[in-house]
């Protein structure tokens, strides 16, 4: 059956064998199109891949945070599937990694050890920097490509006790502001996508939230992620796509009147894909040229 213009089309995710990459990886298949599966726990890639078959999705073992382990989960992808347009920055370190129960007493600057924060930058900005370094040569060859890169709350990359998470995802949130800008009229797009509040995934410690039901689901990531993979989601690039309690995504506005409008028609044109409501606004603060964020 086909899927439109999302049909065939290839995606590299990474850290595609966690909660929130599993979920994308069954939603972009089931949408037709064809999923190279990186993760550091390859085991599990592999049996999700296995479960979805050969012609939809690849397992790659890869870090992130290697350079040139990147460039051959890149070249691995194009060459199982022929090609690729799109690429999932998802792959993250939690702050768990820290401290199982981060949640409960404030991390203090000496609870984070040298390793573990440049670990943290390697990984959470560093590893969408070397994967994109690696794709968007072939995305400028094709003058299509998009790029998408989770981060987090504009609360949790300045929250006391979060870094060195919160920090690298500000510095993967500014860098994809300015790789928006950079690659302007390529054809290739970079925008950010956010849960917009604690999901239900392993990354979310049970002991301090217990209640799974009330955060957010992995699945939820999915419908901005498809509508700014397709031919509409073109026009979007340097724009963050937050969850707004209840009401679906919305596409943050930009403080300029025309950005605030194009926001507005672009959040009622994705009302089927998910991209439903307004755009997200309110609490929302200038965070830097692309983000107005929470
Ligand atoms: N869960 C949340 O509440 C939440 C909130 C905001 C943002 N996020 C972000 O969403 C993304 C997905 O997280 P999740 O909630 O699914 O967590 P998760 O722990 O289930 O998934 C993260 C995945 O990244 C992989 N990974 C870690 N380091 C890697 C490396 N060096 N190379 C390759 N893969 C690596 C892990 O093996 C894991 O499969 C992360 O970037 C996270 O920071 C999550």
């Amino acid at each position: 059956m086909a899927h439109g213009d999302l049909d065939g089309k290839v995606a590299l995710i990474t850290g595609g064998a966690g909660g929130i990459g599993q979920a994308l990886t069954r939603a972009f298949t089931a949408r037709g199109m064809r999923v190279g599966i990186c993760d550091i726990v390859h085991d599990t890639a592999q049996t999700l891949a296995r479960e979805l078959g050969p012609e939809r999705a690849l397992a790659v073992a890869a870090d992130v945070s290697d350079p040139a382990a990147c460039a051959r989960a890149v070249d691995a992808v194009a060459a199982r599937f022929g090609d690729l347009h799109v690429l999932v920055n998802n792959a993250g370190l939690g702050m768990s990694l820290v401290r199982r129960d981060h949640m409960d007493g404030k991390i203090q600057i000496e609870d984070v050890s040298i390793e573990l924060w440049q670990r943290f930058l390697a990984t959470n900005a560093g590893g969408a920097f070397f994967m994109a370094k690696a794709a968007v040569p072939r995305f400028r060859r094709q003058r299509w490509g998009r790029i998408i890169n989770v981060t987090t709350s504009f609360f949790t990359m300045l929250r006391g006790g979060f870094a060195p998470y919160g920090p690298a995802k500000a510095a993967l949130e500014a860098w994809s502001a300015s790789l928006a800008k950079e690659l302007a009229g390529s054809g290739i797009t970079v925008n950010v996508v956010v849960p917009g509040g604690p999901a239900n995934t392993p990354m979310v410690p049970v002991e301090s939230f217990p209640d799974r039901g009330a955060l957010v689901r992995p699945e939820r990531m999915a419908p901005p992620m498809l509508y700014l993979c397709g031919e509409a989601g073109g026009a979007v690039t340097g724009r963050p796509a937050l969850r707004r309690r209840g009401l679906g995504f919305g596409v943050a506005r930009r403080g300029r009147r025309s950005g605030r409008r194009r926001a507005d028609r672009l959040a009622r044109s994705g009302a089927e894909s998910g991209l439903a409501g307004r755009p997200a606004e309110g609490r929302l603060k200038r965070y830097s040229a692309a983000r107005v964020s929470a």
